[in-house]
């Protein structure tokens, strides 16, 4: 088993992805970490450790090492690296090369965290992909020729939005914008409308099962178990889908304007390609309920979300291992130098 296999990683903020080539996506699992705070020991990483969130005694953290869709805690991030590169290729012979992608307009400072995390982790060499641009390749778009291609990408902490033509980004906003705030709007929502706290899990559960950010023809309802500050006891209420919009007005709208703000600034032969060609969504944040179409009615350009909108990254970076040779190994690679050909 000398035979090294390159690997394409998606190291997002809510899920890691590893892409081995010639076999597919091999793993998925939260980006979390669970570890003996006296010894420093990691004690469980992916799924197992994401149990864990919020439910620890006090030896024990169980904590997500990337943050807004960049590195916060980098020695925790090059172990669950570490970990999860070694389930996916476990007996091997050689250092893999990986290919990995990080949100477009992050600083250098945090490229050269993302790749040392990686070649620390057990890479020979760490080649980086910008997240829209593996996002459009995952979702099947043909974005090597100069025509231009806009991609909402909203993950778990960074939404990006870019408009790609000749494989590169032409235009791009990133914000702090996604999945994650809108579990966070659930919890305010909660909060101030049932006086009840719930934690982000449970905002995440309502999210997934009814949140939708346009009216739905038909009204959902669950009901959830929260803690009552006033009387210091569990409590249920129900919340509604309809609620949902409502709490999602704000982050759902900052994304809409992103998306305005971008194509604002792009050339006038590309806004025409993309009012034809259309809008592509990808990320996990893309499957809240309605967000096509609010976008739709928003900017009036048809709007769709891509197949198995939640690997497309993933896919993306894979597909991206077969043109390895042309891509520089290290931070040279990113839209800056829109010359590169995938
Ligand atoms: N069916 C669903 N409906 C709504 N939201 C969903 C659904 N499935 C997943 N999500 C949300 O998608 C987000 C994760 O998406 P994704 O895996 O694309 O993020 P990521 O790539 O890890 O993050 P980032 O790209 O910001 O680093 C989470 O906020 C999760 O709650
Ligand atoms: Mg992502």
């Amino acid at each position: 088993m000398g035979f090294v296999r390159d690997m394409g990683i998606d190291l997002g903020t809510a899920s890691v992805l590893v892409y081995v080539q010639g076999k597919g996506v091999v793993l998925r699992e939260p980006s979390v970490v669970a570890m003996d705070k006296s010894t420093g020991r990691l004690l469980q990483v992916g799924s197992a450790a994401r149990k864990m969130l919020g439910r620890t005694p006090g030896n024990i953290v169980a904590l997500r090492p990337l943050r807004d869709g960049v590195i916060s805690d980098y020695d925790m991030t090059e172990r669950m690296l570490r970990a999860f590169i070694h389930q996916a290729a476990p007996v091997r012979l050689f250092r893999p090369r990986v290919v990995i992608c990080v949100p477009s307009g992050i600083s250098e400072v945090e490229e050269r965290a993302v790749i040392d995390a990686g070649i620390h982790a057990g890479a020979r060499r760490v080649y980086l992909i910008e997240e829209p641009v593996a996002a459009a390749i995952g979702a099947g778009l043909d974005i090597d020729r100069p025509e231009g291609h806009l991609v909402v990408d909203i993950g778990g902490g960074t939404t990006d939005i870019a408009v790609i033509s000749l494989s590169g980004v032409v235009e791009s906003v990133s914000i702090k914008i996604a999945g994650d705030a809108f579990d966070d709007a659930i919890v305010k929502y909660v909060r101030r409308k049932h006086n009840l706290l719930i934690g982000t899990r449970t905002a995440e559960e309502i999210k997934i099962a009814l949140g939708c950010v346009f009216p739905r023809a038909e009204e959902e309802s669950m009901e959830v178990t929260g803690h009552d500050p006033l009387i210091g006891l569990p409590r249920a209420v129900t919340v509604s889908s309809t609620e949902t919009i409502e709490a999602f007005e704000e982050p759902a709208q900052r994304i809409v304007d992103a998306i305005h703000e971008v194509l604002e600034r792009t050339p006038p032969e590309l806004v025409a390609d993309i009012s034809t060609g259309g809008i592509v969504m990808t990320g996990g944040g893309s499957l809240i309920w309605g967000f096509d179409k609010l976008i739709e009615s928003h900017t009036g350009i048809e709007t769709r979300v891509a197949e198995d909108a939640i690997s497309c990254v993933a896919y993306g970076t894979g597909k991206s291992l077969a043109h390895l040779s042309s891509m520089q190994d290290g931070t040279r690679n990113l839209s800056r130098r829109k010359q590169m050909n995938l």
